[in-house]
């Protein structure tokens, strides 16, 4: 069986006023009743799955435990970081959990899948290749040249749809992604990992052994309290803090892309979730106490305050108790410079 790998450590500061560091953005239901986190965990649930390990900042494992109960998904493990040291850290601490030959399969705790049976499929074809050693990507069709992801060079087929990876760059510049998109043999990296804990712990070794040896040590001397695992604090403080992509992904030697269409968003912006919400008529998606007269193709929430949009047209509103944001449709990523502001400012 595979085990579920859920990172959920991120703080998604770009659906900010709603996601904050106390309530990011897999703890919040923005697509559906059920919250980013609770989703990825049923996705990766069944006869098919052991329960999952969910690597987390500390300061949220009460309300992880209350999502995993509410999501039906039992005997979650909470891995529960002393610091945070991104993704390639986080995974290491699972991995060393894990057994050997245990197949991981390391989620983020904040996309959406539309076609989960496609996202099955495509983890069955990866399976032979991951038990023969091979570190296994999932590629999306690009299509942007978006600067914000993993690109993957599509090689050889080496198993029936499992491509050999030519090469990954993660994040390049907007002029290399534009090359990338126009080449048409790069998938983006979807962000979701197959593979041993052995496999990547070696790999792991090779290319960043600080990172490697401090999740051993952390694991050696951490504490138990049930099912939530408290890695030692100065052990995993020594890690080396970076992400899989660049860690492992850039540099190891066996890595396989399997390319899936399966809906897959990674909702990295209100205008991302205006696309991916159900609308009314007028092309208008409502969330909350809201009024909207003669308004077009907006994306109105709120979250406490009555919202009343008169004659506007595409336009993002985000309402909370504190804060709230007003941004054209189009330009929801430009939120960094709203909360830039106000790092400045406090
Ligand atoms: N536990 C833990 N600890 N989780 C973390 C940490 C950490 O320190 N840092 C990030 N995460 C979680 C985030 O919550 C998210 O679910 C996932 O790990 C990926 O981190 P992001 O910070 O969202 O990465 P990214 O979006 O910049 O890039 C990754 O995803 C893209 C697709 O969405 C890369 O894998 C790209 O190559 C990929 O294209
Ligand atoms: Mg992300």
């Amino acid at each position: 069986r595979i085990t579920p790998v859920i990172l959920s450590g991120g703080s998604g500061t770009r659906l900010w006023p709603l996601s904050r560091s106390g309530r990011p953005k897999q703890l919040l239901a923005l697509t559906h009743d059920d919250t980013m986190l609770q989703l990825t965990a049923r996705r990766a649930s069944g006869d098919r799955f052991t329960a999952p390990m969910v690597v987390a900042n500390a300061a949220h494992a009460a309300e992880i435990e209350t999502q995993m109960a509410g999501a039906g998904v039992a005997d979650s493990t909470l891995i529960l970081e002393p610091a945070a040291r991104n993704t390639a850290p986080a995974i290491a601490l699972a991995a060393v959990l894990a057994a050997p030959d245990d197949i991981l399969l390391v989620m983020p705790s904040d996309h959406v899948i539309t076609d989960v049976e496609a996202f099955h499929g495509a983890i069955e074809r990866a399976v032979p290749l991951v038990e023969d050693g091979w570190l296994v990507t999932f590629g999306i069709q690009p299509t942007a040249p978006e600067v914000g992801y993993g690109y993957i060079c599509r090689g050889k087929e080496i198993a029936i749809g499992v491509q050999r990876v030519e090469r990954f760059v993660e994040k390049p510049d907007r002029a290399t992604a534009e090359a990338y998109v126009a080449e048409g043999r790069y998938s983006w990296n979807g962000g979701i990992f197959l593979f041993t804990a052995g496999a990547y712990l070696a790999a792991l070794d090779a290319s960043a052994p600080g990172m490697a040896a401090a999740a051993r040590d952390a694991i050696a001397d951490s504490r138990r309290d049930g099912l939530r695992v408290h890695p030692d604090g100065i052990a995993f403080g020594r890690s080396p803090s970076d992400s899989i992509d660049y860690a492992v992904m850039e540099k190891a030697e066996r890595v396989a892309v399997v390319p899936v269409d399966m809906g897959w968003s990674d909702v990295g912006s209100w205008d991302a979730l205006h696309d991916l919400a159900l609308k009314d008529e007028t092309g208008n998606a409502h969330h909350g106490e809201v009024i909207a007269i003669d308004t077009e193709n907006c994306l109105i929430r709120s979250e406490g305050p009555l919202v009343a949009a008169v004659g506007v047209k595409d336009v993002i509103v985000i309402a909370t108790h504190d804060a709230v944001l007003v941004v054209p449709r189009g330009d929801s990523q430009q939120v960094k410079r709203a909360i830039d502001a106000l790092k400045k400012a406090n």
